[in-house]
């Protein structure tokens, strides 16, 4: 059993250093986009992306699911780097969507959150 756990650990950590080896986010950047996440983007998008966020209850439109497949493939990584910067507005989407002007500075950041969004999609 502890045997497994340890097993799937290790192939989490792989397959993270995959998806950061590709893009070449620096790891501080990784960390800063996860505490950006869980304090932010979770608030309306729920900690897992499902949209379910306690902020999102009275959004209407309410966020989508991040981590459906469609979704996903629907989507450039560019769209969703814009989305993030700009905000929804930008890309006509809800203005609930708000825009992080503070990362504009942060490309790394950015593209760490780029990912994280990925990864809600199995990727
Ligand atoms: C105040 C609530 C709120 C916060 C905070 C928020 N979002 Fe959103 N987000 C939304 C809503 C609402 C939508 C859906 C907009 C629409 O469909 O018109 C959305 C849409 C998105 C989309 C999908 C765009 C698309 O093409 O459908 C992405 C990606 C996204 N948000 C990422 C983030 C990230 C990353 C953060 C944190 C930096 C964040 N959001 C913070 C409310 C929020």
């Amino acid at each position: 059993m502890r045997a497994r756990i340890f097993g799937m650990a290790v192939a989490a950590l792989a397959l993270a250093g995959v998806a950061q080896a590709a893009d070449n986010i620096p790891a501080a950047a990784v960390t800063e986009a996860d505490q950006i996440w869980t304090t932010r983007c979770a608030l309306c998008h729920g900690a897992g992306g499902k949209g379910d966020g306690p902020a999102a209850a009275p959004l209407n439109p309410k966020p989508r699911d991040l981590g459906d497949k469609k979704w996903q493939s629907s989507v450039d990584d560019k769209h969703i780097e814009l989305v993030i910067v700009k905000g929804g507005q930008a890309v006509n989407l809800s203005p609930m969507m708000a825009a992080n002007p503070d990362l504009e500075s942060k490309p790394d950041v950015v593209k760490a959150l780029r990912a994280k969004v990925r990864s809600l999609g199995g990727k």
